[in-house]
């Protein structure tokens, strides 16, 4: 793979895809993660005299202007880190942009609108991403993927801008690539994969692939619950798409004896409150009109011990609610093992990067904290990414 190493930029027009798909709160930066994962790319690109333009989405504002989603706070934070100024036009290709590109010196930093406020980004059409990524790519003279939590998109600033003009990686998606790698060939075994979090359609399809590669695959937080559901337990009021159960069930049938494991005993409650009362109890015995906020913890023990054992463990998704204290426990304990262990321990994900910021630990404690949670899971299953795919090869 190529990256700025190889590559002259001085003078030159860069334009940067970061992934920096950060969560807000009351339009400012809650965690700047992923802002902080694009500083190495952009900090090289300035100081060695680059014109640097960064684009990037946040959210999914459905492909029209939609100030909520705007990168405003985005590129202060990023002004802030970086310790200089970053140009904000407001939009992507239209007039601003271009004027403040034309203005842009060596080591200057242009940031363009959420590109998913122009439909093209996201099109299933070909003709029309295409269409955009011209655009996009006009101004600059070179391209720079270093957004790795998006690459597993086929979206325009992606995958087509990269296919018309010189693309090299950048230094995040390098160390992404080099982390994950170790986890699709020569495998330290055994390999323990925890899946959980709210978001269970973007990730159901990863364990077809996963009963094959790892050997314990461990479920909490929502993706749990199609899973108990289909070995015919009640779940009570918990959260999850009743049309997953089948695919649960078949994933169940195929998987060895054993090999998915999941919550024995769960954190339950009325409602997704931290005030609400709380209490544990067996897997079997979810009360009708309560849901399941967190593991409980028998099965937290269960997990650690599993991931205590490992060679190599890959992380995704919180095992309960754990913005809210009294659902924290079972996310805190699987940390706790991955940072205990002997173990290669990689964390996936936006969301999964987050919990364990937010809960005090120390990223430099895991093996990689990867920024990219779909685009990882992909990448683990040993599917082709295509912002990847596009890019020149060395
Ligand atoms: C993410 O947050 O996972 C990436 O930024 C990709 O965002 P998306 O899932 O909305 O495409
Ligand atoms: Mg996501």
């Amino acid at each position: 793979m190529k990256t700025i190493g190889d590559v002259a930029v001085e003078g030159r027009c860069v334009l940067v895809r970061a992934d920096l798909n950060v969560p807000l709160d009351n339009g400012r930066v809650a965690d700047d993660g992923r802002i902080r994962a694009s500083l190495p790319t952009l900090t090289e690109l300035t100081g060695r005299g680059a014109r640097v333009v960064v684009c990037a989405h946040l959210g999914r504002p459905g492909g029209h202007e939609d100030l909520r989603y705007s990168l405003t706070p985005v590129a202060a934070r990023l002004a802030q880190l970086l310790g200089r100024e970053v140009s904000f036009p407001g939009d992507i290709t239209g007039q601003a942009a271009r004027a403040a590109i034309a203005a842009a010196g060596p080591g200057d930093v242009v940031m363009l609108e959420n590109l998913r406020f122009n439909q093209a980004e996201t099109s299933k059409d070909d003709m029309s991403r295409g269409y955009f990524a011209d655009e996009l790519a006009s101004p600059a003279d070179l391209y720079v993927a270093d957004g790795f939590g998006a690459m597993h998109r086929r979206h325009a600033s992606v995958y087509d801008v990269p296919l018309r003009m010189i693309s090299v990686a950048g230094y995040l998606v390098q160390a992404e690539v080099a982390a994950l790698r170790r986890l699709t060939a020569e495998i330290r075994r055994p390999y323990v994969v925890v899946l959980g979090g709210a978001t269970v359609a973007d990730k159901f399809d990863a364990f077809g692939s996963l009963i094959a590669r790892a050997d314990r695959i461990l479920v909490g937080g929502a993706m749990a619950f199609p899973f108990l559901a289909a070995r015919g337990l009640k779940t009570g009021t918990s959260l999850f798409e009743a049309s997953q159960v089948d695919a649960a069930a078949r994933y169940l049938e195929r998987a060895a004896p054993g090999q998915i494991e999941l919550p024995s005993d769960l954190v339950v409650a009325p409602g997704m409150t931290a005030g609400a009362p709380h209490q544990v109890v067996p897997a079997d015995a979810i009360p009708a009109d309560q849901m399941g906020l967190d593991i409980g913890p028998e099965s937290a023990a269960r997990f650690a011990a599993a991931i205590g054992a490992a060679g190599t463990v890959f992380w995704n998704g919180p095992m309960g609610v754990f913005e809210l204290a009294p659902y924290a426990a079972g996310t805190e304990a699987v940390g706790q093992a991955m940072t205990s262990g002997g173990a290669f321990t990689v964390v996936g994900g936006g969301d999964t990067g987050a919990a364990i910021r937010a809960l005090g630990f120390d990223e430099k404690t895991f093996g990689h904290v990867s920024t990219g949670g779909g685009a990882s899971l992909e990448f683990i299953q040993g599917r082709t990414l295509p912002g990847l795919a596009a890019l020149d090869a060395s």
